[in-house]
């Protein structure tokens, strides 16, 4: 009993607010984390970092494209993110004769830099908090289904209201947005403003951007140099256009200058970024909902699917080119997965959410508020009686949604059949015409349907043993009616018989369209009772998500109140936060150190010219044998490359500049170590590192490496 209550005081006083974690809010930064951030070693005044009222260093922070940040590094908008960020972008402007992937790419001239339609930049020019004013509406609009408080479309509308839709006219590229903090505790306005004409001027070659790609995707020691350039363009009067050639660089309000002075273990780091979502509010009913539904069904059905599309790409060299994209989208988020699990076993988030909630409960029957411990009982209940649909839908999201890739195919076939039974030939040929470009989103160069066959197999196989037979798709019967219950012949027969199971199938189909066609076609049938499956479960899990979001709301509301003025920061939600801790490294396990710096050392010793993951490029090593670092060399000559910090960040964080004691850029963040994932939850300070690409790595890359040296003429560099 004894032994029992030390170690959870132990466990208590590990979790009891570190310096480290957290990711702040930066119009509460002053009161709550400032002095303690100079105690660590901090030269700034919060103003320098966020202004309502002037210009600081927020405003060279960008939100980049859906879910990336990245930063302004000069005063002629040239931006800075992370290769994996821009990735896609790369990917577009590549073909075989340029390679931009493989061989990297660098607009010599302005002329020569790249347009990416689609792509944005949004800077946050005003952060409000309102929660007073959306308080006030939920009072007096009505609410159906009591979401209100949480819905987007409501709250961004209550935002519209309050500027006004005449503010909005008259600021192009403005937008307004209001966010919910604390499960709908507190709420923030933010003022945005986004830039469409945003340029490719450089990326490294994926061996460099790339380096180490799966096997080292969540690891530290870490040696990828995972970085692109862009430049935000603007009309002539610096407003945000659409692509125009007569649109101009952005003359940005603030740019990051850039420090040559590098980091040395125990330096004070600090990164403004867009986390995008963590669960540090979980009880300790949803952590174990996490580990033994969320997480485990996706290591699980991860596992199968990747060993099957493996063994394709170690066959077949096109294949692995194919698949390459999607095998790494697949394993990032299971790796996470795995570390997530690790961590919640072996740093007992279970009992750190337990004795939170149990201080709370103690506090609240000493405060007389019953109604805490009162939502913590139901929040218990919720997530007991979710168990079976949230394993189901878990189920058909990983197995079947995510795992197949044949359910995007079309089904709206009663409009399809329509046209195509249509006598007007130019409506069938227009139908006809959808069909294929339908067709085309899945069936790009990246298809394989032998590997989806194979794949589509052992997903089907292994949803139907785990899914009692009442729970799955009515459809599904026809593999025990007409197939003995063999899934293989079952996924044979789609394959054979679909007109989207080949090529050929679907030529035949070309030649004589027929709506009857369509309508017993096996792809088509199998994807609308999928599809019909995920809304019924997602029905019958929204009837949960009401009342979760209302008492996970009381919940916060009384550790809110529990811990009054002790610093305490909101969940992650995608808006600009800061965190701030030091640069460290970590001992994984016994006996063992990470330190926390990477060199180009590293690289050559991971080298592995048969290995596409841990290929060194020619002119790579020509530097590294020559020694040709110049003035982005360590103090004992050897090149850095990464280096690692206590910082709380997570997805969304990617391309986050890290800034130093003054302020300056000394890296890019990029990934976190697998042992620190967990932090999603509850933040781990002897595990919990980023993972962040050395400036002066990115520098000597640029300079060095690309020749592109004339960037370096319109940054601030501080030797
Ligand atoms: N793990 C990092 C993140 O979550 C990097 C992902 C990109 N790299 C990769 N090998 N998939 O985004
Ligand atoms: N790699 C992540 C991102 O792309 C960052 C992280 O999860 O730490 O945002």
């Amino acid at each position: 009993m004894k032994k029992a209550l030390l170690i959870l005081i132990s466990i208590l006083l590990t979790y009891i607010v570190k310096a480290d974690e957290g990711m702040w809010l930066l119009p509460l930064l002053k009161q709550q984390k400032l002095a303690e951030m100079q105690a660590l070693g901090l030269k700034l005044q919060d103003y320098d970092i966020y202004s309502p009222d002037s210009s600081a260093l927020k405003d060279a922070v960008v939100i980049f494209g859906g879910g990336c940040t990245g930063e302004i590094v000069s005063s002629e908008g040239l931006l800075l993110t992370n290769h994996h960020c821009g990735y896609s972008q790369i990917q577009m402007h590549s073909s075989v004769e340029n390679d931009y992937l493989t061989n990297g790419f660098w607009a010599m001239t302005r002329e020569q830099e790249l347009p990416n339609p689609g792509l944005t930049v949004t800077f946050i020019d005003k952060i409000e908090e309102v929660t007073d004013y959306v308080k006030q509406a939920l009072g007096k609009d009505d609410d159906p289904d009591g979401m209100n408080f949480l819905s987007s479309s409501y709250l961004n509308g209550l935002a519209k209201k309050r500027v006004g839709e005449s503010f909005l006219q008259n600021n192009p590229g403005v937008s307004v947005e209001i966010k919910a903090f604390y499960g709908g505790n507190v709420y923030y306005m933010f003022t945005k403003k986004t830039y469409s004409d945003v340029r490719l001027v450089g990326a490294p070659p994926s061996s460099i951007g790339k380096f180490g790609a799966d096997t080292d995707n969540w690891i530290w020691p870490r040696h990828t140099g995972d970085f692109s350039v862009f430049r935000v363009y603007a009309d002539v009067n610096g407003h945000p256009a659409d692509y125009s050639e007569s649109n101009v660089p952005l003359r940005p309000k603030r740019w990051l200058k850039i420090s040559l002075k590098g980091v040395r273990e125990n330096d004070f780091a600090m990164i403004m970024g867009f986390p995008g979502r963590t669960n540090k509010y979980y009880t300790s009913w949803e952590v174990a909902e996490r580990r033994d539904i969320d997480n485990s069904v996706r290591i699980h059905i991860r596992e199968l699917r990747q060993k099957a599309m493996l063994e394709e790409m170690l066959k077949d060299p096109a294949v692995r080119i194919q698949y390459s994209s999607k095998y790494a989208g697949s394993t990032n988020a299971y790796k996470n997965a795995i570390g997530s699990n690790w961590a919640i076993d072996k740093q007992h988030l279970e009992e750190v959410k337990k004795a939170e909630q149990d201080r709370l409960i103690a506090w609240s029957k000493q405060q007389n508020h019953p109604e805490y411990e009162s939502a913590l009982l139901t929040l218990e209940q919720l997530v007991y009686e979710r168990k079976e649909l949230r394993f189901r839908s878990w189920m058909l999201d990983e197995a079947i949604l995510r795992g197949i890739e044949f359910v995007k195919v079309p089904t709206d076939i009663t409009r399809l059949c329509d046209a195509l039974c249509s006598t007007d030939k130019s409506d069938k040929d227009h139908q006809m015409h959808l069909l294929e470009l339908a067709c085309l989103r899945f069936w790009d160069k990246n298809y394989s349907p032998q590997v989806d066959r194979k794949i589509a197999k052992v997903m089907l196989a292994e949803y139907r043993r785990q899914i009692p037979a009442v729970s799955q798709p009515a459809y599904f019967s026809v593999i025990d009616k007409r197939f003995k219950g063999s899934v293989d012949r079952f996924i044979d027969y789609v394959f054979d018989t679909s007109i989207f199971g080949s090529e050929k199938n679907f030529q035949k189909f070309k030649a004589s369209p027929s709506a009857k066609k369509l309508k017993k076609d096996p792809m088509i049938l199998f994807t609308e009772a999928v599809h019909k499956e995920k809304a019924l479960l997602a029905g019958e899990l929204a009837d949960f998500d009401a009342g979760y979001a209302i008492e996970h709301h009381t919940y916060v509301e009384g550790l809110l109140r529990m811990y009054k003025d002790k610093a305490n920061f909101p969940d992650a939600n995608s808006s600009l936060r800061l965190t701030y801790g030091q640069v460290k490294g970590y001992s994984p396990k016994d006996a063992v150190y990470y330190e926390c710096q990477t060199t180009l050392d590293g690289v050559m010793e991971k080298e592995d010219p048969n290995n596409w993951e841990f290929v060194v490029p020619a002119r790579l090593k020509e530097l590294y044998e020559t020694k040709e670092f110049g003035r982005y060399a360590l103090p004992d000559g050897r090149m850095p490359v990464a280096f690692c910090a206590t910082t709380h960040t997570t997805g969304g964080n990617s391309g986050s500049p890290v800034l130093n004691a003054e302020g300056e850029l000394i890296g890019i963040n990029f990934d976190r170590n697998w042992e620190g994932v967990g932090g999603d939850i509850q933040y781990l300070p002897d595990y919990q590192r980023s993972i962040i690409v050395d400036i002066r790595y990115v520098l000597f890359l640029i300079d060095k490496y690309a020749g592109a040296d004339y960037l370096l003429n319109e940054m601030e560099i501080m030797e």
